[in-house]
């Protein structure tokens, strides 16, 4: 039987094709495919499954167990996010909106993996190798272990990883790093997913632990094809808007350990550091006040204290309406319904 070729690919959800088509069936984009070279056509092919090779299954009990061994970060908040540390040979993937410290966060744990005598490579496609070091300078970070590589060719991160053991890589970003067998651009579907499965060899081959940065979408999802998140070990969200100096990271994927962990960070001049007494800083209450009300939630293993504020005024119009904010109207309108229908006493309705 003849083997379907894939022939074009969709650059907005990475979808692969034998036909043009002129919208996307899968995410519904509008001339977004693209023909894909020979190269191209193998590195998909690469990294779908491959179904073709012949092997044979062995009974769950005759499996050797794998001991999972971990590196601490030397970063309370990261070791609990990723479930107790860095695992060698792991694939990390941190995603993070514009300015919110993604490259701050992990130029400190480089330094700090260094300073246990561990060689760690920072690979940057978005800043000179001075502006890392004016970085390095502020946040102390200043270890002989640590390298600097300022680079975007896939090949030349490969040459130097090399001549180099190292145990911990970190690229900084994986949407500015391209390979030079592709030809499209940088940051598009073919090339990141080629150089995440490039690196994802590497981790597995020389047991190096690789955090790789990826930028975010104006929804929120990580820019690039979905297949990256399925591809990577670890996915990681780093939130927080940039004026504000709290940033939690969240654990979204965790191939060895749970993703119930949050870690919370203030930004401060000499960088994130572990904000302590977490618990007090998402409410503000001074005196008391009417309208406001605290309660308790579990993120993981921590307990946080929420201030829940509220207003009711009257309304000027025939249709009332009732509206939150940084909670889900849907659910509200929900919440709102069954109190109407369980708290019988009239007086009561909200
Ligand atoms: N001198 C400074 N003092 C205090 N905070 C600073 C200082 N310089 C930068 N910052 C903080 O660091 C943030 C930028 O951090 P960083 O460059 O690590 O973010 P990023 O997520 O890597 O951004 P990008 O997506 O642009 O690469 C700024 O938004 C600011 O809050
Ligand atoms: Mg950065």
């Amino acid at each position: 039987m003849a083997k379907t070729k894939i022939l074009f690919e969709c650059q907005h959800c990475g979808l692969t094709t034998p036909k043009w088509m002129g919208k996307c069936t899968n995410c519904g984009a509008w001339d977004s495919f693209i023909e894909l070279n020979e190269h191209q056509q193998e590195v998909v092919k690469q990294t779908k499954s491959t179904t073709s090779k012949k092997s044979k299954a062995v009974s769950i009990t005759d499996i050797q167990e794998e001991e999972i061994y971990r590196f601490s970060s030397l970063d309370t908040e990261l070791d609990s996010v990723l479930g107790g540390g860095i695992v060698p040979g792991s694939l990390t993937l941190i995603g993070g909106s514009p300015g919110v410290g993604k490259s701050t966060l992990l130029l400190k744990v480089g330094s700090n993996v260094a300073s246990t005598g561990k060689n760690v490579l920072y690979v940057t496609g978005e800043e000179s190798a001075g502006q890392i070091k004016l970085r390095a300078n502020r946040l102390k970070s200043n270890e002989k272990n640590l390298y600097l590589l300022s680079e975007i060719r896939l090949e030349q991160i490969l040459v130097e990883l090399q001549e180099r053991r190292y145990d911990f890589l970190i690229v900084d970003s994986i949407q500015t790093i391209y390979s030079e067998n592709i030809t499209s651009a940088p940051g598009s579907v073919t090339q990141v997913r080629q150089i995440t499965f490039e690196l994802m060899r590497i981790a597995k081959e020389s047991d190096t632990a690789i955090f790789i940065i990826g930028h975010i979408t104006k929804e929120g999802s990580i820019a690039g094809p979905r297949v990256l998140e399925h591809m990577v070990d670890t996915v990681l969200y780093f939130e927080g808007d940039s004026s504000q100096e709290l940033r939690i990271l969240r654990g979204f994927k965790n191939r060895f350990g749970p993703t119930s962990e949050i870690g919370v960070f203030e930004m401060r001049s000499e960088g994130l550091v572990s904000a302590t007494d977490v618990a007090s800083r998402f409410f503000n209450r001074d005196s008391k006040q009417s309208g406001s009300a605290l309660t308790v939630v579990m993120e993981g293993s921590r307990p946080i204290i929420l201030e829940v504020q509220a207003l009711v005024s009257e309304s000027h119009t025939s249709n009332s309406k009732r509206q939150a904010t940084g909670f889900d109207n849907n659910r509200l309108n929900m919440l709102l319904a069954l109190l109407e229908r369980k708290t019988r006493d009239t007086t009561l309705r909200i």
